[in-house]
């Protein structure tokens, strides 16, 4: 019989979205003649822009001739996106090469991948509430995580305890799901933080897109020293429509390297190198040329004209929830509104009465760790319609 790998008993059954389906499917059951707006699940609806699709086209032409048929393509990924990645890095002011860039099937893969880089034994650093991929993909290694509590107090932003020490820390930022983002002037103190105790940051900014406030860094590297402590990971799945599509990306500076047990010197870009080339055999060619796309002129035009329309439904979502009162968060620099339940309900509790009285389905907050225990997360990325009549279900009901 084989050993295996009892951690997965430490896990919490992922019933979050299976249990939202569960409670939605009861209900229209018993509700037939009731429309239900669904503001829940965080992904897009928008069609992938033109500039895109005829980019992807052109890659399936490809592979239609001889001349131009492509087979296993670098792991890393293609030079034309690489590059096209480092430009788009440069239109921020943050310099990068195109060998710290390791282009990926999404940043669901490489989060959780990332892990087979790092011994059992370390503390990490995690936030609650966040993305529970953070969490499940450490226990699924057997390892201790260490939460850091995002609340009201600290505006969803948990700032580094100089008395603690980490070997490892999460930061996502926007974050998923409050909507937090970070300033400079906070990422510089976590970079420190970092520094000062030899630990990697691993940043996602899969919400790099829905950053207006043009003061706050889209990038980990835009802060000094961040290239000696940080691996970014990124993606194209809000940036462009990709959730289905498939692409993102994680850098990787040369800079990082930590010293090993026998004093050898481990580079965490070579490391990750050999791990993407022994187990991953690269995106696409077709998603590639799509993905490239994103980045020319027109393809940012495009998408961005996609992320406007998202922000115009924070912004509705938002104001509904101002005029009655109701405290939340994020919406501005990302697609995510997080919300005090009314009446200090319990989440799950305010995701029933939601959908029993106002037939709005959204995402219970505890479903992201306890701090989400009396918060929800709405959505922008619904309907220009359904987002409008949401809120005026929500403003007749409070
Ligand atoms: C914070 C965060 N990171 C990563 C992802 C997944 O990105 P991808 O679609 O590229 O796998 C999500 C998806 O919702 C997310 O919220």
């Amino acid at each position: 019989m084989p050993k295996l790998n009892e951690n997965y008993l430490n896990l919490k059954e992922s019933y979050l979205f299976s249990e939202i389906s569960h409670r939605v499917n009861s209900y229209i059951s018993t509700n037939p003649d009731k429309r239900v707006i669904r503001l829940g699940i965080g992904d897009v609806t928008l069609p992938i822009g033109p500039a895109v699709i005829s980019q992807l086209h052109e890659g399936v032409n490809a592979l239609a001739n001889a001349e131009t048929f492509k087979g296993y393509g670098p792991e890393q990924g293609y030079a034309f996106l690489r590059e096209a990645i480092v430009d788009y890095y440069k239109q921020n002011n943050v310099i990068i090469d195109a060998d710290e860039v390791f282009v990926s099937d999404g940043a669901k893969s490489d989060t959780g991948n990332i892990t087979d880089l790092f011994d059992k034994d370390n503390v990490i650093l995690i936030p609650d509430p966040v993305y529970p991929v953070y969490v499940d993909t450490n226990i699924m290694n057997g390892r201790n995580i260490t939460y850091i509590d995002a609340n009201i107090q600290n505006n969803f932003l948990p700032m580094p305890d100089h008395s603690v020490h980490a070997d490892i820390i999460y930061i996502c930022s926007p974050n998923n799901p409050t909507g937090a983002a970070y300033n400079k002037e906070q990422l510089k103190e976590w970079v420190d933080y970092a520094l000062e105790n030899n630990a990697v940051i691993l940043y996602d900014s899969a919400y790099e897109c829905f950053i207006t406030d043009e003061t706050l860094p889209r990038s980990i590297f835009a802060i000094d020293g961040a290239k000696k402590c940080a691996i970014e990971f990124c993606s194209l799945s809000k940036t462009a429509g990709f959730t289905g599509t498939r692409c993102g990306y994680t850098i990787v500076p040369k800079d990082l390297t930590f010293t090993a047990s026998n004093t050898a010197q481990m580079s965490l870009n070579a490391m990750w190198n050999r791990r993407q080339t022994t187990k991953f055999n690269g995106v696409s060619y077709i998603v590639q040329k799509g993905a490239a796309a994103v980045f020319s002129v027109e393809g940012m035009a495009q998408c961005k004209k996609n992320i406007q329309y998202y922000q115009e439904n924070a912004r509705i979502i938002a104001e509904g929830l101002a005029q009655k009162n109701i405290r939340y968060f994020g919406g501005v620099n990302s697609p995510y509104i997080w919300f005090e339940c009314p009446n200090n309900m319990d989440s799950w509790d305010f995701f029933d009465y939601l959908l029993c009285h106002a037939q709005i389905v959204g995402t219970p907050g505890a479903g992201f760790g306890k701090n989400g225990q009396k918060f929800f997360r709405l959505t922008s990325f619904g309907n220009r319609e359904n987002t409008i009549e949401a809120m005026e279900r929500i403003n007749k009901l409070f």
